[in-house]
């Protein structure tokens, strides 16, 4: 079987637009959404992340407030500006881009969100009201994914789905999203990690793969089942000379190879990565929406 690419460039594409046409419709009842973004020092994946997102919200209308600060600032100077931001009522949501510099505490800085504004899902208090069910803010990459699958036409109830990687951005939170008693969930999640024994044998049983360990070729041929979908979070950067920029992009998936026995699969660059942008505009609008005392699904 040769699979059929998810591009979720194009997807994302989509949601975009639908988003673009709630910015307008909310904007007639004088809501206008807002983000307030935080970046700290000069990483340059960072900056370029960061411009993006900017980017994003102004093509669909949401009011952004950029803040790009030297890594020079001191804790206190950061803490105050979270604090100016939980007290802006034109900001809804707040991103504080990750990583943060060496000797900034990141639990501290992310703890200190409202999270009413927790756009990103990252707080303790959105961690713990996702994983009892109830309503809260998801973070962005594995809400993504969720949505890629179902706009892709996946059935997850009652699938077999194996997650590779257990960090608290992807792996964990996926995982917990996928097994609630809720429609697009009640799948049987399996989560793998590093001292997994034997990653393999419970791949193969897989009816979807989520790659999210952060190394390539995580996920071989030999692996997967034939007609699995597999969908690849990973982007690392391999040095390759023939590119402008000296290297180039490959996910966790042996793409190539995988393609041949998958029946969905998703590209590095071009597949999970648009999508995480993209529910950050949705969460942020969520947020206004819910500030406004509008009622959200
Ligand atoms: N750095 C890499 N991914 C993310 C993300 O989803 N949110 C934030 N705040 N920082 C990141």
């Amino acid at each position: 079987m040769t699979a059929k690419i998810i591009d979720g460039k194009q997807i994302a594409a989509d949601m975009r637009a639908e988003l673009k046409q709630e910015v307008a419709g909310l904007k007639k009842q004088g809501i206008v959404p807002g983000l307030g973004v935080i970046l700290v020092g000069d990483d340059p994946a960072s900056q370029s992340y960061v411009t993006a997102k900017e980017r994003d919200c102004e093509e669909i209308g949401i009011y952004s407030d950029d803040n790009r600060l030297p890594d020079s600032i001191s804790r206190k100077e950061l803490m105050a500006l979270v604090e100016k931001m939980n007290d802006d009522p034109k900001i809804n949501g707040i991103l504080v881009q990750l990583p943060l510099p060496r000797g900034f505490d990141e639990s501290e800085v992310l703890f200190a969100i409202n999270p009413a504004k927790d756009v990103d899902g990252f707080h303790p208090v959105n961690v713990g009201r996702m994983v009892i069910g109830e309503k809260a803010f998801l973070p962005c990459t594995p809400h993504g994914v969720v949505k890629l699958l179902i706009r892709s036409g996946v059935t997850i109830e009652g699938a077999n789905v194996v997650v590779v990687g257990r960090s608290n951005l992807v792996g964990k939170p996926l995982a917990n999203m996928l097994v609630q008693k809720k429609p697009n969930a009640n799948a049987t999640v399996t989560i793998c990690h590093t001292r997994t024994k034997d990653l393999a044998a419970h791949t193969k049983r897989a009816d979807i793969i989520v790659a999210a360990a952060g190394r390539p070729n995580t996920v071989t041929a030999e692996m997967v089942k034939e007609g699995a979908v597999v969908i690849d979070v990973g982007v690392n950067r391999l040095e390759d000379a023939t590119k402008k920029k000296g290297y180039r992009l490959v996910g966790d998936v042996d793409f190539e190879a995988v393609k041949e026995k998958a029946s969905l699969i998703t590209p590095v660059p071009g597949g999970v990565g648009p999508m995480t942008r993209t529910m950050l505009l949705y969460n942020t609008i969520e947020s206004a929406k819910i500030a406004a005392g509008l009622e959200i699904e």
